[in-house]
């Protein structure tokens, strides 16, 4: 039997699938969700529609080459017109935290040179306010703990409070990202001001991005079992 939060995110993926027309520049999002639009449109290119894509990792890279998606490169193809991607949470204003696939710095970088950005979730990613989910900030390997320290000032100064703890992975070593870089979690339970958190993590030098996506994404398709429901202008 299908899970029914894979079969709702295939359902949002399916939508996303349909914006794709012939000749589209499109960015490709990292995480399960976003994997279910790569394997879509994989089977539309099957079908014989031209597009080229460019991955926001090479986990992506690799499935989107297995399908036989033409790819290209940021250098080579710097304008995008569609990106689709996946979330960790989203809100009423459409602020998404992202990079709970390690992701976040080259979908940042893809979804801010694509015309429009298109996220794709089952429901259990939409909420009212952000922060449950544990923002992820991508750090420079020099000097964490001092980085660290900083991200906590950052998180006090606007109403958060909570652990930031560096990321590992499943045999236990710090995590490293598609771009060298480690992970700070932030669990702060409820982010009051994502706007202005935003704002003084972007002027910590030792942080490279952060998953705070603002004002980036033009559309969000949700679905559950009761089908889907689109936020914000697909056009
Ligand atoms: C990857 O770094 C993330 O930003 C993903 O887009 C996000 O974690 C959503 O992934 P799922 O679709 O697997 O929930």
């Amino acid at each position: 039997m299908t899970d029914p939060a894979e079969a709702a995110k295939r359902l949002a993926a399916a939508r996303a699938v349909e914006l794709v027309t012939p000749g589209m520049r499109l960015g490709l999002g990292t995480g399960s969700t976003a994997a279910h639009f790569v394997a879509l449109l994989g089977e539309r290119v099957a079908q014989g529609l031209q597009v080229v894509g460019v991955p926001t990792s090479e986990r992506t890279r690799a499935q989107a080459a297995s399908l036989n998606i033409p790819l290209s490169t940021l250098d080579e193809t710097p304008e995008l017109d569609l990106t689709v991607d996946g979330a960790d949470e989203f809100d009423p204003a459409l602020r998404l935290i992202k990079g709970g696939g390690a992701a976040l710095l080259r979908e940042k970088i893809v979804a801010a040179a694509s015309a429009r950005m298109v996220v794709v979730t089952d429901r259990s990613k939409q909420v009212a306010r952000l922060g449950r989910f544990p923002l992820p900030v991508e750090v420079d390997r020099f000097g964490i703990e001092s980085t660290r320290l900083h991200v906590i000032a950052a998180a006090h100064a606007t109403g958060c409070a909570g652990e930031v703890r560096l990321r590992h992975d499943a045999q236990g070593h710090v995590l490293v990202t598609d771009g060298g870089h480690a992970i700070l979690d932030c669990v702060f339970g409820a982010i009051p001001d994502p706007d202005a958190l935003a704002q003084l993590l972007n002027g910590i030098p030792g942080v490279v991005e952060h998953g705070l996506f603002i004002g980036m994404a033009t559309a969000v398709i949700v679905a559950d079992e009761a089908g889907i429901e689109v936020f914000g202008e697909l056009g």
